[in-house]
């Protein structure tokens, strides 16, 4: 026999809603999926979710649970007390279509942008070899189920849609650094992709996103910092120096940039030139020409982020579903 607790689950659409309160009956062993299912079946049969595997493997019920960005079907009810109210709430950085289900082409959209992985030239599928160590390296990053719970969370682009065109997001840097680490990836501009298109130098590290990822990725130590050491070691390296001064930028980047062989991919993951109306902004380079590198040694965040930061839990006051308009 469950016990009756108290719930909290904003309900509404694109047009507005608010967040509404419910009793339901809780079991031994449950997660906060099967109360969303309990609901649906005794008291809300419109209530919207979405959800598949139930195992922590499809990364589709991602929801804030107590002002927390969580997976519903990994998120046990033991973990909260007996007379605990558990506010679940749908993701904040995207647009909500539904209750608890929200529009996340957003993370397509920049899934689509970066470049494939490009093999070199003359060596076929099925030719593939590779060192046991190297796909070591980058097995981590392809445990990534997709919840987009990092992409939430990134005050980046939270509580930032302008931000969005600019900003690809931490799941797009594991991905680049993955490629990057690809000893048969023939692109040399996953770095310079990365800070020039992918915006790279918004991410203060905060390891926001490393702290959400069910899969335990490590997001930031793993994927974003070296990155961001690669940067500044170019940026240090005095034969690349000097060829920056004697050839225009743009020189430098068609050479440098391999064609893809993908299919199926937009025209920028075949080798196209990367455009866009607002790049974003590089870390600022000293009078020296030496880029500040005290944000990729510190251990934790490298500094405050002109977007603010964001702690997790959010406070009680703030548990909500809540787009600013950009235009405010
Ligand atoms: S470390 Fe912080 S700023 Fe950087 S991508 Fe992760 S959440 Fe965003
Ligand atoms: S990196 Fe982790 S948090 Fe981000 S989408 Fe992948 S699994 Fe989810
Ligand atoms: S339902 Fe698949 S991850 Fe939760």
């Amino acid at each position: 026999m469950g016990t009756k607790r108290h719930f909290r689950v904003w309900r509404g659409d694109e047009s507005g809603g608010d967040i509404q309160d419910y009793d339901v009956e809780v079991n031994d062993g449950e997660v906060v999926l099967d109360i969303i299912h309990r609901l649906q079946a005794t008291q809300t049969p419109d209530l919207a979710c979405r959800w598949n595997c139930k195992a922590g493997k499809c990364g589709s019920c991602s929801v804030e649970i107590n002002g927390k960005p969580r997976l519903g079907c990994m998120t046990r009810m033991s973990t909260f007390e007996e007379n605990e109210t558990v506010t679940i709430t749908p993701l904040r950085t995207f647009p909500v279509i539904r209750d608890l289900v929200t529009d996340v082409s957003f993370n397509y959209e920049k899934a689509r942008e970066t470049p494939a992985f490009a093999p070199p030239a003359g060596v076929a599928p099925g030719q593939y070899r590779m060192q046991q160590v190297d796909v070591e390296r980058s097995q981590e990053f392809r445990k990534c189920i997709e919840c987009f719970l990092c992409q939430n969370t990134c005050h980046v682009v939270r509580d930032h849609e302008d931000n969005k065109e600019a900003f690809s997001g931490p799941r797009y840097f594991i991905r680049a650094a993955e490629l990057d680490m690809h000893p048969l990836d023939a692109r040399e501009d996953r770095k310079q992709y990365a800070q020039a298109n992918q915006g790279l130098g918004y991410c203060n590290i905060t390891k926001c996103c490393t702290e959400v990822c069910p899969e335990h990725i490590k997001i930031t130590d793993n994927a974003i910092i070296p990155m961001k050491e690669r940067v500044v070691d170019r940026r240090y390296d005095p034969l690349v120096w000097l060829g920056r001064k004697i050839f225009r930028r743009d020189q430098l980047e068609s050479e440098n940039m391999a064609p893809s062989t993908s299919v199926g991919v937009t025209d920028v993951a075949k080798g196209a030139p990367f455009t866009t109306n607002r790049l974003p902004e590089a870390p600022p380079v000293r009078e020296d020409g030496k880029m500040d590198v005290t944000e990729v040694t510190l251990p934790v965040q490298g500094g405050p982020s002109p977007f603010g930061d964001q702690e997790f839990p959010l406070p009680l006051d703030q548990i909500s579903y809540h787009k600013p308009d950009p235009r405010d």
